[in-house]
């Protein structure tokens, strides 16, 4: 049976979009996590509030230590079991030994099919068990996020829950959140990165840059997704 989905305003707050959207999916529902700033205020209001949340992380190979240092720190903190995910090794195999370790950098197709070997496809798997998925996204992030949803079918998914609780936040609201809170936060942010992802193709920006400027500097705006949020 399809599932339903809640009428839900994009100004509600993060707790109320989580509670509608998990009822709504009506089965097991986990948080996609990039360790984000964004992706641990969701870890620490779904505990705050006693949700039944779940947490899947695509291990891509490619991330910093930082990255695995807060992943270390959110497992003792909250007590949590994060279910991993890794690329299948016969495709990064193939993709190294023919293309080398950074081809991501020399064609649009080529940086796709990176993404999809090392994060769409061990996000598929991590979805198939799944009646909804929740992310990080905020509307204000790019262009390609503007006019997200708080609840919406992710049709790229077999048309299961896609939940954005922290749709209308700003990027100044999600940091006040994680400094009154006291969140375990990626040292990269201290050194001017603003958006972490694969570490090869990540960098440190401006404060008045646009947020993901930093995410496949040489890519345009357009371009800036991993395919993750296919819609
Ligand atoms: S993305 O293009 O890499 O997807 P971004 O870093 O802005 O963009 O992440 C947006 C959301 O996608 C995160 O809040 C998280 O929900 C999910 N996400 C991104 N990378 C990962 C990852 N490696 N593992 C799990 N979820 C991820
Ligand atoms: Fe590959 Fe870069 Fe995509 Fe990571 S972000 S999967 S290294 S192309």
């Amino acid at each position: 049976m399809p599932i339903s989905i809640p009428e839900i305003s994009p100004d509600a707050s993060p707790t109320e979009i989580l509670q509608a959207g998990i009822a709504a999916a009506n089965g097991p529902v986990s948080l996609a996590c990039s360790f984000s700033l964004e992706d641990v205020a969701i870890i620490d209001i779904a505990t705050k509030n006693g949700l039944n949340l779940g947490v899947f992380a695509l291990d891509t190979g490619r991330l910093n230590e930082e990255t695995y240092e807060v992943a270390d720190a959110l497992t003792e903190r909250y007590r949590l079991k994060i279910d991993w995910y890794f690329p299948r090794h016969e495709e990064v195999e193939q993709l190294e030994r023919e293309k080398g370790l950074f081809s991501f950098r020399e064609s649009l197709e080529n940086r796709h099919e990176c993404c999809h070997i090392r994060k769409v496809e061990p996000l598929s798997r991590a979805l198939k068990e799944l009646k909804g998925w929740v992310t990080g996204m905020r509307r204000e992030q790019s262009v390609t996020r503007a006019d997200l949803k708080a609840v919406e079918p992710d049709s790229a998914n077999g048309g299961i829950l896609k939940i954005n609780p922290l749709i209308s936040w700003t990027e100044r609201q999600v940091m006040e959140y994680a400094k009154e809170n006291n969140l375990p936060t990626n040292r990269l942010y201290q050194q001017g990165y603003r958006s972490i992802g694969c570490a090869p193709c990540t960098r440190a920006i401006g404060p008045w840059d646009q947020v993901r400027e930093g995410r496949w500097w040489w890519e345009n705006p357009e371009h800036k997704e991993c395919g993750l949020h296919r819609r």
